[in-house]
């Protein structure tokens, strides 16, 4: 047990070898009850030809099968459930893009766990108890709002449960009640971040100290971004709702280097997105997840799409951490050839002085040939021929670093839609005639 001077709970304290023999309790206990309450499990795990009691090391995971979002989807609505409904306290649904959402649900107990593993990701961020917490994720079917919101009554916040939208009154809120800690999407803090400069108030002289933000990739230089303007520590927070909601993994203000994973709760893996091969620490790959406490929808070896690597834990060194998520391979785009995600735009849109930090991806197709063109809003003091070099300067930029050619566009301060919550980079035009 390590003695740490400021944690939510006991788990926290567990060495490397307390948390390993957890796991394996726990991940057997999980694969068991998956298989024997949940027909989808016991399918897939006959398929495969393994049982739970073939789990007898961590490494025996990766005998078993993979579950995927499509899987979840064909199991709608109740499906994947482990308990009956009646024992399902709360319903939660991902937004999906197309056709049905994916539901989820939480026991009595499962809720619990949810607001300790956000507790603890808040006192991680720098939250303290008694502080006020302004809430901006959405309420509603997603679980970022309700995520955490349970999770900053639970270390013992004041919490504002501001939901996205009606960003001025979001601003006054702040002003009035001047909460130390935000947690909302980066891409709705720059649109409040607007505002309060909109309404003639200097956002580094606000109340906020601290910004857990997530539920979208964000860049190293969104961070310095935002901690400048807003004179706060930027922190990440992880989650899904498959695996739960956000909570998952957590970034330390006291590190800044990565989220650690809550892995008494959630057991991470990272696999070749293409052969399935469980990669070692370190590698770029497929975050991939198992629940290890999860009661009415316990998930095995859960695909996420999301791009990452493993890291050795620093702030909580028996937890590893996961580096940030610049990418879901959902989110990836292939042009001409090349694979490209949003955040390496971001990254470079900026590094350039005279650009907002507003952007929009749009691709077309030209004849037999895609098209992608970068729309970016200058910064209101850049003046003409500033614009036009940036304009340069980062077509040059994504040519070398990525290796493709792109077109920027640099429009005017306030003309590209804001986001409310999850912002969506990419405008597909390739289908619009
Ligand atoms: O976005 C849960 C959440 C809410 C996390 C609030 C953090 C804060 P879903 O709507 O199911 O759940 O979307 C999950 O969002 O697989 C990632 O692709 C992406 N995502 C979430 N957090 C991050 C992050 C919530 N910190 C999907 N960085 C995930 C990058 C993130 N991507």
């Amino acid at each position: 047990m390590a003695a740490y001077a400021d944690i939510h709970d006991e788990g926290e304290r567990l060495g490397a070898d307390e948390l390993g023999a957890l796991q394996l309790t726990r991940l057997r206990a999980t694969l068991r009850r998956a298989y024997e309450r949940v027909p989808f499990y016991r399918e897939s795990f006959d398929k495969a030809g393994v049982r739970p009691e073939d789990c007898r090391s961590l490494a025996d995971l990766a005998r078993f099968p993979f579950t995927a979002k499509t899987d979840l989807r064909d199991q709608y609505p109740f499906g994947m459930f482990a308990v009956p409904r009646e024992d399902v306290r709360r319903l939660h649904a991902s937004s999906g893009t197309t056709g049905r959402p994916t539901v989820v649900g939480y026991t009595d107990g499962d809720l619990s766990t949810w607001a300790d593993v956000v507790a603890r990701s808040l006192r991680a961020a720098g939250a303290r108890p008694g502080q006020l917490v302004h809430v901006a994720y959405g309420y509603g079917l997603f679980t970022g709002g309700l995520g955490a919101h349970y999770g900053a009554e639970r270390l013992g916040c004041t919490v504002v449960p501001a939901s996205g939208g009606m960003t001025d009154r979001q601003v006054m809120l702040i002003r009035d009640f001047r909460p130390e800690v935000i947690m909302v999407t980066p891409s709705y803090m720059l649109t409040l971040l607007d505002e309060m400069e909109r309404q003639g108030v200097d956002p580094r002289s606000t109340s906020l100290r601290t910004g857990v933000f997530g539920a979208e990739p964000w860049t190293e230089e969104m961070r310095r971004e935002i901690e400048e303007r807003l004179g706060i520590d930027a922190v990440d927070i992880y989650g899904l709702s498959e695996v739960m909601g956000p909570g998952v993994a957590q970034e330390f203000a006291s590190t800044k280097d990565g989220l650690h994973i809550w892995e008494d709760h959630f057991y991470p893996e990272v696999v070749d997105p293409l052969t399935g091969a469980v990669l070692p620490e370190g590698e770029l790959g497929e975050l991939v997840f198992t629940s290890l406490t999860k009661e009415a929808m316990p998930v095995v070896r859960y695909r996420t799409r999301d791009l990452t690597r493993l890291l050795p834990g620093t702030a909580r060194p028996a937890f590893r951490r996961m580096e940030k998520v610049t990418g879901r391979s959902d989110d990836m785009i292939i042009l001409r050839g090349v694979n490209l995600y949003p955040t390496q735009i971001e990254e470079i849109l900026l590094r350039t002085a005279a650009l907002a930090p507003h952007f929009q991806l749009r691709l077309t197709r030209e004849g037999r040939m895609d098209a992608l063109t970068v729309r970016v809003e200058a910064r209101r003091e850049a003046a003409a021929a500033q614009r036009e070099a940036a304009a340069a300067a980062v077509v040059r930029a994504v040519k070398e670093g990525v290796g493709v050619s792109v077109r920027v566009e640099v429009v005017e301060p306030e003309t590209l839609e804001r986001s409310v919550g999850k912002i969506k980079r990419l405008v597909d035009l390739r289908g619009a005639g």
